[in-house]
């Protein structure tokens, strides 16, 4: 199951998810450098953070309801990944369960709040 499996019908929001799932499946590679999937989490990093911006500014613009739980959801979210790279760095975690952890949580957040978003 992919984070882009649940259409929002925003067509830059749907383009988004689907660029992250992309994102997702480079980090899961097996054999990585660590230099490399270093950089590969920043590049998810970064498309997360421009990703729940882009969310934010959209629904204002276009007089979408974004309710402080969405709110929270991206901010949690960002905290989970730092708690991964820190365990990743720690060599508590593969790069791969950090993909696969991330996956499972945008998810839960794609169902629970993006799928509003269009309402
Ligand atoms: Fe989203
Ligand atoms: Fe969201």
């Amino acid at each position: 199951m992919k984070y882009s499996s649940y259409k929002i019908g925003v067509l830059e929001i749907d383009v988004q998810h689907a660029n992250i799932d992309y994102l997702l499946t480079e980090l899961a590679r097996d054999g990585l450098d660590k230099e490399v999937s270093k950089e590969k989490f920043e590049l998810l990093k970064n498309g997360l953070v421009h990703h729940f911006d882009f969310e934010e500014k959209w629904s204002q613009t276009n007089n979408k309801n974004f309710d402080v739980d969405h709110l929270e959801s991206h901010k949690k979210l960002l905290v989970k990944l730092n708690e991964l790279y820190n365990q990743f760095t720690k060599s508590e975690l593969s790069m791969c369960e950090v993909s696969l952890t991330m996956k499972m949580e945008l998810l839960k957040h794609v169902q629970n709040h993006d799928t509003r978003l269009n309402a």
